[in-house]
């Protein structure tokens, strides 16, 4: 099958606790989530987890938790996966880009401040930790506050990634010491596989009821919140006080009631099983990717057609290793046709038609564009093996020859 840019890692460890699950009385709604959401709260290092049926419905309850409104606008990068803007989109707020930093390929926070000193109308932040590094989030949590914005960190590419802040304190990546949220996919190139799925971290008691009700149709069943009387909730209409029972003093037990417009975007349990089978293994898959990214940057660090790449950074989770190479279309065939599936990340999202019709145009972020015109994402995935990586090594060697 060659040699893709990402890959899944199952064990038959993983395939035990999903099958297990599937012979058990809940394949959704069951002891799982909560077990998943748990655990991977722990290994964030933040106090709440909401796991959800993939990272763009985790992005869409994020807005919406957070309040994004029309008329209301947010940044992010246009180099990211087109899901970490359109969720502002959902919420029928204005996507506003600013260019990346040419050196991290992150957003630049310098631009975006540029942004927030002309424009009042915009509320929050979306960096991404884009291939896996991670976003100084100290630094925008200064800005944010400044200017009156809450900021929510798309944390997909970089789960046990983390950074350090100006005193030397390590933050792990999404774990809610600056980001009002921070969200993760479990789609199978990410870190930790679940099929689809995804998780919301927060360390904010009430975003995090919030969006508790907002993945399950906006549905309260603690009777303590109700809005509707207990005459209605058993069935009593007001031309039928008759018969009203006003000896009864509690809700029924089948009783809920929807208090707001909400969505199913529930993970199920045999999904939350694999995500928590995975999760045990994640620091050993994070490891590897450790050891592949300082193979790259040492094997290719002197080629005069590296034109940058992602290099050896402190607490990179490395989703992605990223390089930029001349005639990078060349090389993508070259490795094509020696079964080398390396990949382009991203499309810049300010170029796609539906972003275009909002005014976006070519030349709005050169350091965006140069940067995809060159950007090619090597193989990179735990069980990459030496081997393998030797003979991605000696093909691009051979197309530049
Ligand atoms: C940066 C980023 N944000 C959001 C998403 C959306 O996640 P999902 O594919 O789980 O919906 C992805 C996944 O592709 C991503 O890479």
């Amino acid at each position: 099958m060659g040699i893709p840019y990402g890959r899944q890692n199952i064990t038959q460890q993983d395939i035990d606790a999903v099958v297990r699950v599937l012979k058990s009385d809940f394949l959704t709604q069951g002891p799982e989530i909560a077990k998943f959401e748990e655990a991977f709260a722990q290994y964030i290092g933040a106090k709440y987890a909401v796991a959800v049926s993939n990272g763009t419905a985790a992005l869409h309850l994020s807005a919406l938790a957070l309040g994004v409104k029309p008329g209301q606008k947010v940044i992010t990068t246009p180099i990211t996966f087109a899901a970490s803007a359109n969720c502002v989109r959902y919420a029928g707020g204005e996507v506003i880009f600013a260019d990346i930093n040419p050196e991290t390929y992150l957003l630049d926070i310098n631009k975006v401040e540029d942004i927030l000193k002309k424009d009042k109308d915009v509320v929050g932040i979306i960096p991404v930790d884009f291939a896996g590094r991670p976003v100084n989030l100290e630094e925008y949590k200064t800005l944010a506050d400044k200017y009156g914005c809450w900021i929510l960190e798309d944390a997909c590419h970089a789960p046990g990634g983390y950074f350090s802040d100006s005193k030397g304190n390590k933050h792990n990546c999404g774990n809610g010491d600056f980001a009002e949220l921070a969200i993760f996919s479990f789609h199978p190139v990410k870190h930790i596989a679940a099929g689809e799925g995804g998780m919301i971290t927060t360390n904010d008691e009430e975003l995090y009821h919030k969006l508790l009700i907002l993945r399950t149709h906006g549905i309260i069943k603690d009777s303590e919140q109700f809005k509707n009387s207990i005459d209605l909730a058993v069935g009593q209409v007001p031309n039928q006080l008759t018969t009203h029972n006003s000896q009864l003093t509690t809700y029924p037990g089948w009783y809920y009631e929807m208090q707001e417009l909400g969505f199913n975007y529930r993970l199920t349990d045999f999904q939350a099983a694999l995500g928590f089978s995975q999760l045990k293994r994640a620091d050993e898959g994070l490891k590897r990717r450790r050891e592949i990214a300082e193979k790259y940057n040492e094997n290719l660090i002197d080629k005069p057609y590296i034109l940058g790449q992602s290099g050896v950074v402190e607490g990179h989770a490395y989703h992605l290793y990223v390089i930029e190479v001349q005639n990078r279309q060349g090389l993508y065939e070259h490795l094509r046709k020696n079964n080398i599936f390396a990949q382009i990340h991203y499309v810049p999202v300010h170029l796609m038609p539906y972003y275009k019709e909002f005014g976006w145009e070519p030349g709005d972020f050169p350091n965006a564009e140069a940067y995809y015109q060159k950007c090619l994402s090597l193989p990179m995935f735990p069980t990459l093996t030496d081997d393998e990586q030797n003979f991605v090594f000696n093909t691009i060697e051979e197309f530049y020859a």
